[in-house]
Parts: C-alpha cells; sequence; structure tokens
C-alpha cells in the first residue's frame, strides 16, 4: 500500500478519464469533437497552461446531472484511496458548470453524495473549495460566491484558478474578502506561469493561507525566506508542470530545492486524468527523477497533512498513520 497521504491540489474536472467522457456524452446525448478514446487522448499534448485549459472547458461539456458529478467524484475518490489518500480538499469550477446553464446546487449535491459516499467505503476525510475562474471578472466570483452561500456547510474554502497571466491576485480582493467573512479558507494559484509577484500578492492582497503550484517563488530571494519563515504551504504538482511545461522535464523540477530551502512543500495532482498519473503517480515519479529517499518521501506526506484544513486531531490522527508506515 502507498503511504498515507493527503491531496490539496486536484480539480475534479481534471479528474475527468477519457472512457467516463465518452459514456457521459452517450448518456446525455452531447457530441464530442472526437471520435474515439485515442484520438482524445492524442490532444492531450500542451505547450502552455491556456493550451490544457481550452481542452479541459471543452471536455466539461459531458457533466449535466447530479449523478453525472457524483459518478466524476466517485471514480476519482476511488483511484485516490488506491494511491493511500486518507485526505482529500478537492477544488471545483462552478462557473465553468453555470455558464453551460448547469446551477450550482446541481454540481455540490452531485459532488456531496461521492464525498459522504467515500468516507463510509473508503475511509477517507474529504473537503470541497470552491474556485473562481480568474479570466471572468471579479463580479462574477461575487455573485457565485452569493449563489454559493445556501451550500457553505458543505464548502470549506475558495481558490482561484483558470489563467494565470495577465490576471493578477489583487483582481479579486473583494471576492476573497467576502469569502473570508463568510468563514471560508482562502488558497489560490499563484507562481504557475505568473511570476514571484503574484505568489506575493495573494499572499498580501487575497490574505491566503496556502499557494497553489508556487514553483516560480525560487526567482525571488526575499520571498523564499518569508515563504520559509511562514511556512506557507506550497501545492507542488510535478507531473502538471511537466504537461504544462512549466519545467522542461521532471529531472529539472525544482521539487528538492524547495525541499532543501525548508518549504512546506506537498505533492500533489492537480489535473490527473489529462496529466499523466494520480498523486501516488506524482511521488514515484519524483522520487525515481530527483532520487528522492523514503524520508524525504515520509516528509512530503506528513507535510500533506499539515498544510490541509484539517482538525489539530484529524491531523494528529493521520501523522501517526504517516509515522507507522513502513516501506517496502
Ligand atoms: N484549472 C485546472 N487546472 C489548472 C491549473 N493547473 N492551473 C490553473 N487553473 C487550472
Ligand atoms: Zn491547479
Amino acid at each position: 500500500m502507498p503511504i498515507p497521504k493527503a491531496e490539496l491540489h486536484v480539480h475534479i474536472e481534471g479528474t475527468l478519464e477519457p472512457e467516463l467522457a465518452f459514456r457521459l456524452a452517450e448518456r446525455n446525448d452531447v457530441s464530442l469533437p472526437f471520435r474515439s478514446i485515442i484520438e482524445l487522448r492524442k490532444a492531450y499534448s500542451f505547450d502552455s497552461l491556456q493550451s490544457f485549459l481550452d481542452l479541459y472547458y471543452q471536455m466539461m461539456q459531458v457533466l449535466r446531472t447530479e449523478q453525472d458529478f457524483e459518478d466524476l467524484a466517485a471514480a476519482y475518490l476511488a483511484r485516490a484511496a488506491r494511491q493511500g489518500v486518507r485526505h482529500a480538499e478537492i477544488f471545483f469550477d462552478p462557473q465553468a458548470h453555470s455558464e453551460r446553464g448547469i446551477p450550482i446546487d446541481r454540481v455540490i449535491n452531485g459532488l456531496s453524495r461521492a464525498l459522504q459516499a467515500a468516507a463510509e467505503r473508503h475511509g477517507m476525510t474529504t473537503q470541497l473549495i470552491l474556485c473562481f475562474l480568474r479570466h471572468l471578472p471579479q463580479h462574477a466570483a461575487v455573485a457565485t460566491l452569493r449563489e454559493a452561500e445556501p451550500h457553505l456547510d458543505r464548502i470549506s474554502g475558495v481558490g482561484l484558478d483558470s489563467s494565470e497571466l495577465g490576471h493578477p491576485p489583487e483582481k479579486f480582493r473583494d471576492a476573497f474578502a467576502m469569502a473570508r467573512d463568510l468563514g471560508l479558507r482562502c488558497v489560490a494559484h499563484a507562481g504557475e506561469e505568473g511570476p514571484a509577484d503574484y505568489i506575493r500578492a495573494a499572499l498580501d492582497e487575497l490574505n491566503v493561507e496556502r499557494i497553489d503550484h508556487g514553483v516560480r517563488c525560487l526567482d525571488d530571494g526575499a520571498l523564499v525566506a518569508r515563504l520559509r519563515r511562514e511556512q506557507i504551504p506550497l501545492t507542488v504538482c510535478p507531473l502538471s508542470n511537466v504537461r504544462l511545461r512549466v519545467v522542461d522535464d521532471l529531472a529539472q523540477h525544482p521539487l528538492r530545492t524547495m525541499l532543501a530551502e525548508g518549504l512546506l512543500v506537498t505533492i500533489n495532482s492537480d489535473d490527473p486524468a489529462y496529466f499523466g498519473g494520480y498523486v501516488e503517480d506524482n511521488f514515484t515519479a519524483v522520487r525515481d527523477a530527483l532520487g528522492l529517499g523514503e524520508e524525504d518521501i515520509r516528509t512530503l506526506a506528513r507535510n500533506s497533512f499539515h498544510a490541509s484544513f484539517l482538525t489539530a486531531e484529524q491531523r494528529s490522527r493521520y501523522l501517526a498513520e504517516v509515522d507507522a508506515y513502513r516501506f517496502s
């Protein structure tokens, strides 16, 4: 069994495997611009974040009913459980659905049913994080938060994703202030394709507690020192970084440097259906490419629980599982 871990950076829409996409397309009478799974997989060749996002949004058309969202999340959770995930904090993109006429309550109800079942089936804990699409205006984010208000008992936080360049964190200052006033935890994607300054802006202007990706922090020594001092978690996604050309190849990935700098880094899958692997696949890929040892892997697993939004009691229970884990 893989080491127990938390996954803190996974977009549920990015777990849509081609097989399920075609099944849902048929069930919902949606036509996809690909004739076969093989043809679709050929489109999984990206040269930037945007080239991926174009396909990611296109494939979402097959998600229409509450059952679709439940099936999507159930498939992810079953795979995650097999990969040692004990706790998952899952992103979803309600604006990508509402603009297609799918109301937020249908999305949240479907996802929640799968999350509840995963507690019983896999003994996992889960949380949902609502992401604002940063290519859309702030008023759309605020409207989405208003639509989510009746469901806040099932949402633990807000995030910020989609096209990073040209959409700096400060664009969403009011939406994040509102989320914080509602008692939601705050995270944001920053420093994936965008500059180190976006990481600083996410911390200072949005008051986020965690940075998603954050690999570009290494361009700025003062920022690295701050991230280390404040132990701000960075949810790093190695296979994603290779597929989206953030790094040239895994051997060049800055994860080892980030660990050596004393940063609180975690390993995550981002959009595993598109990037060639789930979270344990990311662990083994960086272990092999960067020559990480067993205690590095244990540190990464421990970090994932430290960086999570679990209660102190849940966290210590999971940390004890990590400490008791024996590599075979
Ligand atoms: N939405 C889904 N995956 C994403 C990523 N890697 N970066 C930004 N937005 C995303
Ligand atoms: Zn992401």
